[in-house]
């Protein structure tokens, strides 16, 4: 857990709740955590389910491994600290989303188990919906996808701490959905997690 620094700072409440806002979209805000290897299909998924939502009239925003590591979080490189680091200010920043009404689709390998669940207790204490998503592709496959070739690197050395390679992931025990991208079809996983969303309410 990272520390808190300043002191003398308090939460600020305003006079519209998130249930106002709910109301106002029509639909309920939550997390939908995309966690698997690099190439297992996380960005892919989340922008599929993206434009299906839109299509449905409802709103929600990725957030994304690489472009998140381009902006807010270009200090932090691929250390297990790093990547604690790196997942912690993405879950505060998926928790924001959530409290606007959005649904929060975040992309990221976060290959450790504890920082997930950390992400997951946050969102809990608050009463946010935290949905686990395990993106499960088997190494050989994604390796052989291999889509910006950084496995090709990895394996020749250029690279050192690539998760799969020669760093640890630690798949999730009980992920809300489990899909298999290397025996579904995209439509086929999108529409896993709109049933899955419509079951639980999340949207009408
Ligand atoms: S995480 O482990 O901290 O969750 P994140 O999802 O943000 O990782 O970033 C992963 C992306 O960074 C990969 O898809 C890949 O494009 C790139 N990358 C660069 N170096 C590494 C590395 N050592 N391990 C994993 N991904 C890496």
């Amino acid at each position: 857990m990272a520390e808190q620094k300043a002191t003398n700072v308090t939460w600020h409440d305003g006079d519209i709740t998130i249930d106002d806002r709910s109301v106002l979209l029509g639909q309920k805000g939550a997390t939908l955590w995309f966690t698997g290897l690099s190439g297992s299909g996380k960005s892919t998924v989340a922008v599929a389910l993206e434009k299906a939502l839109f299509q449905r009239g409802k709103l929600s925003y990725r957030l994304d491994g690489d472009n998140i590591r381009l902006g807010i979080n270009k200090n932090l490189g691929f250390s297990a600290e790093d990547r604690t680091e790196n997942i912690r200010r993405i879950g505060e920043i998926a928790k924001l989303f959530v409290d606007s009404g959005v649904i929060a689709l975040s992309s990221f390998i976060s290959p450790y188990r504890a920082d997930r669940d950390q992400v997951r207790a946050l969102h809990l204490e608050s009463g946010f919906a935290f949905i686990e998503i395990f993106v499960d592709c088997s190494l050989s496959e994604a390796e052989r996808r291999d889509p910006k070739g950084l496995y090709k690197k990895a394996r020749a050395g250029e690279i050192k701490n690539f998760t799969g390679i020669d760093d640890p992931y630690e798949a999730p025990s009980s992920p809300e959905i489990h899909l298999h991208t290397d025996q579904m079809s995209l439509e086929q996983e999108v529409e896993t997690i709109m049933t899955y969303l419509e079951g639980q309410g999340f949207i009408a």
